[in-house]
């Protein structure tokens, strides 16, 4: 470090992220974004919401006794259920963390929570004392804090930090804050709480008005030292301050910023590939650092003067956020060994012989099909093979397509319904909608399709095509995936992993409970 002050990295993609409709994940693909994380030395990996189902407890669990560089943390609603479960989730961390909360919005603490502000005083410090007699590290967060009264505010943080919380969170959890008036409400709740100086400040920004970065910066600039953010700004409604946008403004801006990141910058966009392969959400690609067009310069003056001169136009290097390394790693002659090997290289370790082995099968597939296979494509080949051994009610076996000019397209494919073979058949107005009514002859499902999108996984027409579904059912948004060369071939794949996701049950998140 250079003398300047540490920025404390807080990602909650595995938390406030995976509260994104349709982006729920299951325990391997959590794990495998917490060791991208771990890659990305953030500082604290917020895991999940440990009471909020026995699944969500797993993941935690299995996070906390995985990951050793960064620190892990749960959520816990000021409740002692929740921090007890919290507790015990994070019970064989290396490093661990209770983050406990309460709103301090009137309109929450009216309508919501129906207490009156001394309850909520009084419900909060009982809930720092006991996380602290589980946990050393405990955070409170005033939720709603963009909406609540300073005085207010001055009044509950001290008596949090009092109690023992050391890391004190500032959220605007409606993305409501302005960046000029959150700044000033930090600068004010640091000089006005007599012990604030015994707490790490922290923001959590929401982005329902575009600001989540630029309120995340004007409060560092006022004195917050720690940002909580996800990969890609994912996150409920219009999703958190992005993590790559924060950490870059920061060292771009070192001249303006009295802080700094221990961030390895060039895991950025592996970090980026992974969270969205997994979640099926894309990166648009005019997105800041970690879309495709982030560094591509079309304009002949721009590019003139980028050979010229890089910093005519260039403000940071591709490179530096791990654009460019795109590596051609594996092809059809390597063995079982070098694919393990390069699996764990990009850390992903499969759970068994059986997953290692379905895995080979389908590089070997690939690689008939396509020389060159990048890490991107491994990653996809392993989240499908990942998908298949865990929801097993729908699979996919195989498709015909028939699309001609002047003809209306038909699809006749087989699926496996609980191991058992079914055929359906049926047209469609494109090949991708004959797909999908075919599936439907089959699945019946009565969901609704919401969204459908194809990415190519990587450059070249011999690209995977990785297509993302969304679904909807009585209320419940799931989102599905699934990669091939055949992108309609993907487009089965991905409407039957939704389907898949359907079947698995709704969990309802008790953030959205009261309390
Ligand atoms: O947005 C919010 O207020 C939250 C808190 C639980 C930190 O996610
Ligand atoms: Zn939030």
């Amino acid at each position: 470090m250079s003398g300047k002050e540490k920025l404390i990295i807080f990602d909650t993609t595995l938390r406030d992220g995976e509260q994104s409709p349709g982006a729920s994940m299951t325990q391997e693909e959590k794990l495998r974004i917490a060791k991208a994380l771990e890659r990305l030395r953030v500082d604290v990996i917020e895991a999940g919401f440990a009471i909020a189902s026995p699944g969500d407890f797993a993941a935690v669990k299995a996070i906390a006794d995985t990951i050793k560089e960064s620190r892990v943390c749960s959520l816990a609603r000021a409740v002692e259920a929740d921090i007890r479960r919290a507790g015990e989730a994070l019970q064989n961390a290396n490093a661990a963390r209770i983050h406990t909360f309460i709103a301090t919005s009137p309109i929450h603490m009216e309508y919501k929570l129906r207490l009156q502000p001394d309850q909520v005083v009084e419900q909060a410090v009982k809930a720092v004392k006991l996380a602290r007699s589980l946990c050393d590290d405990v955070e409170f967060s005033c939720e709603d804090a963009g909406r609540s009264q300073i005085d207010f505010l001055c009044r509950i943080i001290e008596a949090a930090i009092d109690a023992g919380a050391r890391t004190i969170n500032i959220p605007d959890t409606v993305g409501y804050a302005m960046p000029q008036q959150y700044g000033e409400m930090i600068r004010q709740l640091l000089e006005r709480i007599p012990n604030a100086d015994k707490a790490i400040f922290s923001v959590h920004c929401h982005n329902d008005l575009g600001l989540a970065v630029a309120n995340s910066l004007a409060a560092v600039a006022n004195g917050a030292r720690q940002v909580e953010c996800t990969i890609n700004g994912l996150g409920e409604r219009a999703g958190n301050a992005a993590l790559e946008e924060i950490v870059m403004a920061v060292r771009t801006r070192s001249d303006f910023f009295k802080v700094e990141t221990t961030i390895n910058t060039q895991e950025i966009v592996a970090a980026s590939r992974l969270v969205s392969s997994i979640t099926g959400f894309p990166v648009q690609p005019n997105k800041a650092i970690v879309g495709a067009n982030a560094f591509a310069h079309e304009s002949g003056i721009h590019q003139d003067g980028v050979i010229k001169h890089r910093e005519t136009y260039e403000i940071m290097r591709a490179e530096d956020v791990g654009w460019n390394t795109n590596r051609m790693v594996l092809g059809k002659l390597s063995g079982r060994n070098a694919f393990r090997a390069r699996l764990e290289a990009i850390g992903i370790t499969l759970k068994s012989e059986q997953e290692l082995n379905d895995a080979f099968k389908r590089f070997k597939d690939l690689a008939d099909k396509k020389q060159e296979i990048f890490d991107e494509d491994l990653q996809a080949l392993v989240s499908d093979t990942q998908k298949e051994i865990e929801n097993a009610r729908y699979g996919f076996v195989s498709l015909s397509v028939c699309s001609q000019t002047g003809e209306i397209p038909n699809c006749s494919l087989v699926l496996t319904v609980d191991g058992t073979e079914q055929k359906g058949q049926s047209q469609g107005a494109g090949p991708v909608d004959a797909t999908f009514k075919a599936i439907e002859t089959i699945a019946q499902s009565g969901a609704t399709l919401e969204l459908y999108n194809v990415n190519a996984i990587t450059s070249g027409t011999d690209s995977q095509g990785e297509v993302t579904v969304r679904l909807e059912k009585g209320g419940r948004i799931v989102n599905g995936h699934g990669a091939d060369i055949d992108i309609v071939a993907a487009s089965a794949k991905a409407y039957l992993d939704a389907l898949n996701h359907l079947e698995s049950g709704a969990k309802a998140h008790p953030q959205n409970d009261g309390v």
